[in-house]
């Protein structure tokens, strides 16, 4: 089918319009560094891109590795991390920098399996975490990318029970090379094109890929579970 075809439209599309996140390599650098990476895949659970940006550049500033994220006080930590929310995960967070730090040397696993070992880190972060800063082929699955997939198939099963078809349908379109810029490519559109009311459908670079263009409603999908 046309999976290979929609990687394809799509980094083509991120090669030119990628937002310049203050976690990514700009382009043509190195790959990412693994502690910028999951810092941002954490504050980025349950907070948007805008509210993140300002708390990552005051994090990275005062603590720019994992080692000396590991040595800082708890309650500078906390203080630092007042207004993201969720203060669990600022708790994780300094445990797995102390773990890294201390019992790995200061490298993160470079595994999706390894990764998720580590305190505070899921199936999510830890798949982004692997594409994005170690180059893994992972399928990465959050609520922007699940809308995304679900309009490209155009799956008209109900959440939750689109789950497990969304994921496989993420899987068949993840390449097997860039799956770290691909990944953040499907996030991108998500939060600029494909978005939950009125996509921008007629500046989409997945237009000629998308099944959900064929119908008359695409902003129908994910179909929302039945109350
Ligand atoms: N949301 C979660 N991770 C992200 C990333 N790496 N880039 C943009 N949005 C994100």
């Amino acid at each position: 089918g046309n999976t290979k075809k929609i990687a394809e439209d799509l980094l083509g599309h991120y090669d030119v319009r990628a937002r310049r996140l203050p976690w990514r390599a700009p382009p043509g650098a190195n790959a990412a560094d693994p502690y910028r990476v999951w810092l941002s895949e954490v504050m980025l659970q349950q907070t948007t891109v805008a509210a993140v940006i300002p708390y990552f550049t005051k994090f990275t500033e005062r603590w720019p590795s994992v080692e000396a994220l590991a040595a800082a006080d708890d309650a500078d930590v906390m203080a630092a991390w007042a207004g993201l929310g969720y203060y669990a995960r600022a708790r994780n967070l300094l445990a797995c920098a102390r773990a890294v730090a201390n019992e790995r040397d200061g490298a993160f696993p470079d595994t999706e399996d390894g990764l998720r070992d580590l305190p505070g880190v899921g199936a999510y972060t830890a798949a982004a975490v692997a594409a994005i800063a170690f180059g893994r082929r992972a399928v990465v699955v959050d609520a922007n990318v699940e809308r995304v997939v679900a309009r490209l198939f155009a799956i008209d099963i109900p959440l939750p029970n689109a789950r497990p078809a969304i994921r496989a349908a993420a899987d068949s379109i993840t390449p097997e090379t860039r799956a770290g810029d691909f990944a953040q490519a499907v996030m991108d559109l998500g939060a600029t094109i494909c978005t939950a009311r009125a996509p921008a459908c007629g500046i989409c670079p997945l237009r000629t890929d998308c099944a959900a263009v064929l119908t008359a409603d695409p902003a129908a999908f994910p179909v929302k579970a039945a109350k």
